[in-house]
């Protein structure tokens, strides 16, 4: 029997109608748009500003895109893999309120929290079910709500994050697409530089918490800088070589939309030509889980059934990786 792969089926995305722009963030903090475009590449963001809806919203619209555009019902799900730091409550998981939102009844399904590395990790392990054959359908999505987190009074932190994400089908495939070869990596004592001080069990919320506004998203943007360049480089052409694939076999890179300084950097340890480097930080900013599957939903009319797409990232924790994915049908 020839071996099962994990391949990606359908795909869907979305983001928040409502823009915030580097023009609006001029008018909110003391930056201004040559200082963003320049250190980030990032000109907007979308924000969910809408009450009552939360990341699980914007998740329910991409699953339903995909099932549409698969043809199949909610019903045949075995199993939803939600990637996210902003689970629209600390508990339950965000993934089962997405299911019972699209009315996915026969699915099991948890959260998976690894910051900006999050889909990766999720997708790594969706793609661990359909390989064995236990699961025939696992639907593997990447949103966050990042607007919840970040003090719209700190520069350091507001230019960079949106709302936003995406999410895939994956199926058994038995010609080798799909999830080919995976490399992930944690480093918990990163956590000194990328967290959030409040809200978890080390210092749950009080007054206090809240006046030292402690539940927002804290950042050394500098180290993190640093070790995401090393890492999601390091990490991408570790999985070429490994594979043996030369820069003129990759089909496409898509890297975490943290920075577009990191995603050239990493570009350029692979030797990579720019227009094989996909981007669209420009307009979304670092949606955390989202970047990865938003940019694969954003690009899907460019790729063709056989292309190698490497998938790149680092985050929070810290946390990085590398996946090398076949894509497994022609794109309309
Ligand atoms: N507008 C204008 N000036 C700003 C600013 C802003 N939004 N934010 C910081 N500055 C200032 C700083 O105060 C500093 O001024 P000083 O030299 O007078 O002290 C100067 O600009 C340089 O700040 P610095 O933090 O050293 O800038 P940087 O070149 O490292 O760029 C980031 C900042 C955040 C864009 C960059 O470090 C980065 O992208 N880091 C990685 C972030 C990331 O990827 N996070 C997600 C994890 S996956």
């Amino acid at each position: 029997m020839s071996k099962i792969t994990a391949a990606i089926t359908a795909i869907g995305g979305y983001v928040p109608e409502k823009r915030l722009t580097n023009a609006d963030l001029e008018k909110m903090v003391d930056t201004n748009d040559e200082w963003i475009t320049s250190r980030t590449g990032i000109k907007e963001r979308r924000i969910l500003d809408i009450p009552g809806k939360a990341t699980s919203d914007m998740a329910v619209e991409a699953v339903n895109e995909l099932l549409r555009k698969r043809g199949i019902g909610a019903d045949e799900i075995d199993l939803l893999i939600m990637a996210t730091i902003t689970g629209d409550l600390v508990f339950p998981s965000c993934a089962n309120i997405v299911c019972d939102k699209v009315g996915a009844k026969n699915a099991w399904s948890f959260d998976v929290a690894a910051a900006c590395s999050g889909f990766l990790y999720a997708l790594e392990t969706g793609a661990k079910f359909i390989e064995t054959g236990k699961h025939k359908k696992v639907v593997v999505c990447g949103f966050d709500k990042m607007s919840a987190i970040i003090d719209y009074t700190d520069r350091n932190t507001c230019i960079i994050f949106g709302d936003g994400g995406g999410a895939v089908l994956l199926e058994p495939n038995e010609e080798g697409y799909g999830v080919v070869d995976a490399i992930l990596k944690s480093d918990g004592s990163g956590r000194e530089y990328l967290h959030q001080k409040a809200g978890g069990s080390l210092k749950p919320p009080t007054h206090e918490t809240i006046d030292a506004r402690e539940h927002y998203v804290y950042q050394e943007g500098k180290t993190v800088f640093k070790f995401a360049t090393t890492n999601m480089a390091d990490v991408s052409t570790q999985i070429m070589e490994r594979n043996h694939l030369g820069a003129d076999q990759v089909s496409y890179l898509l890297a975490h939309q943290a920075n577009k300084r990191i995603i050239d950097y990493t570009a350029e340890k692979m030797h990579l030509p720019s227009e094989k480097v996909l981007m669209n930080i420009e307009r979304y900013g670092n949606t955390t889980s989202g970047t990865l599957p938003l940019l694969m939903w954003d690009f899907e009319k460019l790729f063709k059934k056989g292309d190698n797409l490497i998938l790149a990232t680092f985050g929070g924790g810290f946390t990085w990786g590398s996946i090398y994915l076949k894509w497994a049908y022609d794109s309309k």
